[in-house]
């Protein structure tokens, strides 16, 4: 299998990334848009599209030169089809089919999920390529999911937020705090100077069936709490209420891990590996947690490189590579698609 191309535009990530078919990555580059939204405290959805169509251009001749490769030395080109912003997405899908066209490269259309979940299958992200099946804890801005991935296509969604995404309460929890967008690192390094003990905040769904969260419940006990202790918080008391909301973000994500891994047991005796991914991924108290509570299942926690757990194009090439090796391409009639939840993926192949 020839290497494949990939690109990712759907959210505030302009990236390109050249990967070879054993999962080698010959080339990465993601350039981050975070000083075009700060200003609005949030991605803003117009500014996104532009600025993907500035910079992807450069981005990909780029990787290309990285990767000492040429167009026709690639087997393909994938690009993020959806699910996320429909600017971005037509960008950058758009770019990836007139590569392809004008190249005479197969084209794949990558379903953003499926593309964090095939992450520990890239080569050295565990000691053997990571075998099917294993449950993934998608944790990132916009999606907080339980995912059984079962093989390339194949994907129970266990449970997942029926509010806010994690990532999303982390950055609503930091701005009442003070701190600049995106807050979940600005939120974990306040916190490491306060006591997680110091504010019993909620702790949603915690010990209910099934493997769903609910974040905006706690969101609300922290706006609550911080409304009355007044404006003027110095930086101590700022700190303590970081760190007791982050500690019920992490008791109550290790609580719906532990039933996840528990229906993923029941689906798939043999299953042992825990994946997490996205942006809170990288969150050292979640990832400590997550390690704990996978011990305790008979599971061990993988938690891939954390440039590798943010959105990047290498998943998505690589997504691209495992799709290709199957025989399976998309047409490039195939439009962006903003929703797109994962166990549709099948049906979506026909
Ligand atoms: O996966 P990601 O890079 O982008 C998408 O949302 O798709 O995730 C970004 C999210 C943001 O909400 C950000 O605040 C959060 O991940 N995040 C963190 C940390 N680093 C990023 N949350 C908590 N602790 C962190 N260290
Ligand atoms: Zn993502």
């Amino acid at each position: 299998m020839k290497p494949v191309l990939g690109i990712e535009t759907s959210c505030d990530e302009t990236a390109a990334a050249v990967v070879d078919g054993k999962g080698r990555i010959l080339a990465e580059s993601v350039l981050s848009q975070l000083s075009e939204h700060a200003p609005f405290g949030g991605v803003v959805p117009e500014i996104a599209a532009r600025t993907h169509l500035r910079y992807l251009a450069e981005q990909v001749r780029s990787v290309m030169e990285q990767s000492g490769i040429g167009f026709p030395d690639l087997g393909g080109v994938a690009a993020t089809l959806g699910p996320g912003l429909i600017g971005g997405l037509v960008v950058g899908s758009q770019f990836g089919k007139g590569v392809a066209l004008a190249n005479r490269l197969p084209f794949v259309g990558v379903n953003h999920l499926e593309a964090h979940a095939l992450t520990p299958r890239l080569r050295g992200v565990v000691k053997n390529e990571a075998a099917f099946p294993y449950l993934l804890l998608l944790l990132s801005g916009g999606h907080s999911q339980c995912i059984a991935v079962a093989g390339i296509g194949q994907h129970v969604r266990l449970g997942g937020t029926v509010d806010d995404a994690v990532g999303e309460a982390f950055d609503k929890v930091a701005k009442l705090l003070g701190l600049e967008w995106p807050g979940g690192p600005a939120l974990e390094k306040l916190a490491a100077e306060g006591n997680p003990a110091s504010h019993v905040f909620p702790r949603p769904m915690m010990r209910r069936p099934g493997c769903d969260f609910s974040f905006s419940g706690l969101k609300t006990a922290v706006a609550q709490t911080v409304l009355r202790a007044g404006l003027n918080l110095e930086r101590g008391a700022r700190a303590d209420i970081a760190a007791s909301f982050q500690q019920a973000v992490v008791d109550v994500l290790c609580d719906r891990a532990a039933h996840a891994m528990d229906l993923m047991r029941g689906g798939f005796p043999d299953a042992d590996m825990l994946v997490v991914a996205g942006g809170v991924a990288s969150n050292a108290a979640v990832r400590a947690g997550l390690f704990v509570a996978a011990a305790s299942h008979g599971f061990h926690l993988v938690a891939p490189p954390i440039r590798l757990c943010t959105d990047n194009a290498v998943m998505v090439a690589w997504a691209g590579v495992e799709r290709l090796r199957l025989g399976w391409s998309d047409s490039l009639e195939q439009s962006a698609r903003p929703r797109w939840p994962l166990d549709t993926l099948e049906a979506v192949l026909g």
